[in-house]
């Protein structure tokens, strides 16, 4: 590809390009209601990556014809915006962000209790506001919450990470250089609670242990972000019930 010649090294006496060890996840920030419009909505940062989720609804179905009589639909759109990368991206929808939008719908809807809202419409949206890797399982999470805070049924939450192979390595939560120059990545998403995983795509080759060690090390992951997004809820929940 030609990107030899200028490929980092990943891994130096055992710690990361950022200083981490293969099993450390970036410092994550998360904060559940911070949009006064939206009906639900959650900012939450993974290390440079930070990522704002808004969600409408249950509401009514625009265009009608695509309501459903059995339950809500769902609807996402993942964008990043203009600004979020190094090289401006353009404002118009990319098809990386039109699949984007349908995998992370695709990791949420098993969340959702839809069932009990037919005939009416479910809106996430997701603004990338700065991209570091790993923007789609950032947007799950932060759409889960922000799903949560608008008051939606769900199953359980929905958490996310990616993890890769670089320099021969399994790590957790890579980043956008890991992400480009690793020999492998992969996001993985799942309810904890429920014990499902509702996302998982592959880009790169790893053999059958290391596919086994990266989900484990993923599902480890998962399950601090978990709490990491429970005590976000609770943050704001509880606190305001205090307040009343
Ligand atoms: O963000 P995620 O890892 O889920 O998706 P990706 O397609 O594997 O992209 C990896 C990273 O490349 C992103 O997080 C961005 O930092 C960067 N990227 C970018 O800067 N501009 C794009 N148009 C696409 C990706």
């Amino acid at each position: 590809m030609g990107l030899d010649k200028e490929r980092p090294q990943l891994i130096v006496n055992g710690r990361r390009i950022d200083g981490r060890a293969p099993d450390e996840l970036r410092p994550i920030e998360m904060e559940v209601g911070v949009l006064k419009n939206a009906d639900g909505s959650a900012i939450v940062s993974f290390g440079n990556t930070r990522v704002l989720a808004a969600v409408y609804g249950p509401r009514e179905v625009m265009p009608k014809h695509v309501a459903m009589v059995d339950r809500a639909v769902i609807r996402c759109r993942y964008r990043m915006l203009s600004f979020s990368t190094e090289e401006r991206k353009s404002p118009a929808p990319s098809r990386r962000e039109i699949e984007l939008s349908k995998v992370i719908r695709e990791a949420l809807e098993p969340a959702i209790m839809s069932e009990l809202f037919p005939r009416t419409a479910i809106d996430i949206f997701i603004e990338v506001l700065n991209a570091d890797g790993g923007t789609r399982t950032t947007g799950i999470t932060a759409a889960a919450l922000a799903l949560a805070d608008a008051g939606i049924p769900m199953r359980d939450l929905v958490a996310g990470v990616a993890v890769g192979k670089v320099d021969g390595v399994i790590v957790l939560d890579i980043n956008k250089v890991e992400d480009m120059y690793g020999e492998a990545d992969m996001p993985v998403a799942a309810m904890p609670g429920v014990g499902r995983i509702t996302l998982l795509q592959l880009n790169g080759v790893l053999s059958r242990d290391e596919f086994s060690q990266a989900l484990a090390l993923a599902l480890r992951g998962i399950r601090k972000i978990y709490e990491l997004q429970k005590e976000a809820l609770r943050r704001k929940y509880v606190s305001t019930t205090e307040e009343v």
